[in-house]
């Protein structure tokens, strides 16, 4: 009888309906459980609509941008949209002083004035296989986790060969579910992908980091491209006479818009979930790494901005390095509070002493799984201090602009000192040293660098102990009395790599002399301090420690998908192509607090300040605002929506992803989650975790009516 009530616990414990939002499902997979739900949560387009082999469906309309991104196809000549913060690097690259398309936006008018980007590249998913079979072939119980991944190695190689051969395409076998599964990728890779057209960034960047993270949002995060090929409408390098892609598919655009608890699906490539761990690795990123790295990179953030608060040339140096340190600092502290306040960790240990009773209930799951829990918690142990001290060095040791930007170095020595020096490449490394000196000193400021060096070196001192550190840290006040400061002084004196016109010097007619300069000089010395702290006392023991770590994961989630085996499970993100489902509205952040599903205009006027960076706003933008006339992109109430939220389970790599509609139609591009559901990496909470998407009527009333696009409006097709 005890018995029976027990069991009845563990289904209740783990059975939780499929609705709520949570999951990053495999395209190809949706027939089924998937579909049922998406269809009672109010879909009206089948499983076959969006993954298809036989005909056109929306796979073919959404690819991969560049290779940390999502875009989808909006037009048949292939006009892409992506976010603002996505097509940054090329929307800056194209930008000088005189064409500052960063502050003012770009819009080519006709085809001949969209801009090539070379090295930018979209990939599209061509077909899915399971090939579990075929990359296990020969793989035996008795295999150490090295010589199984050795084999699914070798299987994996012959596979894509075979798979190339036959279908033209590229071919890739990715791990599904910590190396239970493997799926054959069959993809098309788009090399002449153009600029059309990007916001100013009062709109596609309003709200900067201050918003960054959070709800409610106001930031027209989006930025238009569009793929190019050669006549015969197949991938090519880029030419003048390419022509635009005739792709098999594009999305309709609704201007409909969206309306609380309507259904939507998100449809891109997610990197990186790991919703499967056990309570240690939990404890340790969200209890011991995350804070740390908040704290270093917090140091290094107030330092930033208080030399941008006087001076304006600094802040634009800073401006994009300060995006990404902030970017992750926010993140983690977000991640962080929200495993707290979910009582991440606790729900773990209960999920696992639920397991441990699981598996001694039975003699054969006792012999397959018994002691995994505790093995977890002695190889987390060890695990521990190896990851803290990866944190640091990389964080606090790298976090020196000086000692990252001398790091670059190492190839040109490391080829230097060959027996067979190879021409080709030393010449090949020199001119990319060039170009890299060139751009470090255009945005680096050296008093903000020693600031951030005494920092970061006496954090790093106080809180990592003798043997968890490199070697330059234990010399530094070991003979001497001096501060830290003193020496960081002395370093920055000393090194020549502060001085633009002596690196240059020492990039031409290289030879031994210069060579001898590089490894003598005092940052160079630190960093191969760094370099052999991490493959001596970091990566050697990690080697073992990691793959014991695999393989545990991979036995665990092997038997968590047996022990709930009415379970609908999905693979953590890899940077595959995955739909997530959910429904649009609002959340109670706080005890008494509620956001609404949606911002409008209003909230922008609201925003404005002419004195933070983040929320100024221009006279051109202004009047357009204040026009009030929206046309066709107004809601119901005669109010330009600009952003809203929704439950779909989204993570990094979503960025510029569609949200369509119970039709498939898109109405909005995903750019961000709320704060307080950050930890949806590790945990989802349907309570609390949204996805942010710009609204696609925000979107088109800026193409249409600030840029005056219309071109562009009349290439898409639209749904009233
Ligand atoms: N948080 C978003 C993401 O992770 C947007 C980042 C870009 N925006 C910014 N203000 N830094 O990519
Ligand atoms: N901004 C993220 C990206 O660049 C998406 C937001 C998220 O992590 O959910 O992919």
């Amino acid at each position: 009888m005890k018995r029976f009530i027990f069991g009845l616990f563990v289904i209740a414990f783990f059975t939780k309906s499929l609705f709520a939002g949570e999951g990053m499902w495999i395209p190809m997979l949706l027939n089924g459980a998937n579909e049922r739900e998406m269809r009672e949560m109010g879909m009206k387009i089948t499983a076959d609509d969006i993954y298809s082999l036989n005909h056109s469906s929306m796979k073919d309309a959404v690819v991969l941008f560049s290779r940390g991104c999502t875009a989808e196809i909006v037009s048949d000549q292939a006009l892409l949209f992506t976010n603002h913060h996505c097509g940054f690097s090329e929307i800056q690259k194209h930008s000088s002083l005189e064409n500052d398309y960063i502050t003012n936006g770009f819009w080519a008018t006709n085809n001949k004035e969209e801009l090539p980007n070379p090295g930018l590249t979209v990939t599209m998913l061509m077909q899915m296989e399971d090939v579990t079979d075929f990359a296990l072939m020969g793989v035996t119980k008795e295999m150490t986790e090295v010589q199984r991944k050795e084999k699914i190695a070798v299987n994996s190689k012959a596979i894509c060969e075979k798979a190339k051969e036959r279908s033209g395409f590229d071919a890739e076998v990715r791990p599904f579910f910590q190396d239970n599964k493997f799926y054959l990728l069959y993809k098309q890779v788009f090399k002449d992908i153009r600029l059309v057209g990007a916001p100013p960034s009062m709109i596609g960047k309003f709200g900067g980091d201050t918003d960054n993270w959070m709800w409610p949002r106001h930031t027209g995060d989006f930025s238009v491209f569009r793929i190019y090929v050669g006549k015969d409408n197949k991938p090519a390098d880029y030419s003048a006479d390419n022509v635009p892609f005739k792709p098999n598919y594009h999305f309709p655009i609704s201007l409909k818009g969206v309306e609380e608890n309507d259904f939507t699906f998100v449809f891109g490539y997610p990197a990186r979930t790991s919703e499967y761990l056990p309570s240690y690795a939990i404890a340790l990123t969200t209890e011991k790494s995350n804070p740390h790295r908040v704290d270093l990179r917090g140091m290094r953030l107030d330092i930033f901005n208080k030399y941008s608060a006087t001076d304006q040339k600094v802040k634009i140096q800073y401006a994009s390095k300060d995006a990404g340190v902030s970017n992750g600092w926010k993140k983690m502290i977000g991640e962080s509070k929200g495993i707290k306040r979910l009582n991440g960790v606790e729900k773990k240990q209960m999920q696992e002493d639920d397991f441990i009773r699981w598996t001694n209930a039975d003699e054969s799951r006792k012999a397959k799984y018994g002691g995994l829990i505790h093995a977890f918690e002695t190889t987390y142990t060890k695990y521990e201090p190896l990851k803290i001290a990866g944190d640091f060095m990389s964080e606090a040791g790298y976090g020196i602009e000086i000692v990252s930007f001398v790091s670059k170095f190492q190839a040109l020595i490391d080829e230097s000192a060959k027996a067979n020096v190879d021409a080709t490449k030393m010449d090949k490394l020199l001119k990319g040293l060039q170009s890299q000196t060139k751009s470090f000193f255009k945005d680096y400021h050296q008093p903000i660098d020693r600031e951030v060096a005494t920092a970061l070196i006496s954090y790093y001192i106080a809180n990592q102990s003798v043997d968890f550190r490199p070697s330059f840290l234990n010399t530094i006040n070991a003979q001497s009395k001096q501060t830290i400061s003193d020496y960081v002084n002395k370093l920055f004196d000393k090194t020549l790599f502060v001085d633009e016109a002596a690196v240059n010097a020492l990039l031409i007619d290289f030879n031994m002399k210069k060579i001898r300069k590089i490894t003598q000089d005092p940052v160079y010395q630190i960093v191969m301090s760094l370099k052999d702290f991490n493959e001596i006392q970091i990566q050697k023991p990690l080697k073992t420690i990691g793959t014991s770590l695999d393989s545990l994961q991979r036995i665990y989630m092997q038997a968590q998908m047996e022990m709930q085996s009415e379970k609908q499970f999905y693979p953590d993100a890899n940077s595959s192509l995955r739909i997530a489902y959910g429904k649009v509205g609002g959340f109670s952040p706080a005890d008494a607090v509620y956001y609404n599903y949606f911002t409008t205009l209003d909230g922008i006027i609201e925003k404005e300040n002419p004195e933070v960076f983040d929320y100024v706003l221009d006279e051109k933008i202004k009047s357009i605002y204040y026009t009030k006339d929206f046309g066709p992109y107004a809601d119901k109430d005669g109010k330009m929506r600009i952003a809203f939220a929704a439950s779909n389970h989204t993570t990094g790599g979503n960025s510029g992803s569609p949200v369509l509609n119970a039709e498939g139609q898109l109405v909005g591009i995903n750019f961000d989650r709320c704060w307080e559901g950050t930890m949806s990496d590790l945990m989802y909470d349907p309570a609390m975790c949204r996805n942010i998407s710009v609204d696609v009527r925000y979107v088109l009333f800026v193409i249409d009516n600030y840029a005056g696009a219309h071109h562009l409006i009349e290439e898409m097709t639209l749904i009233k």
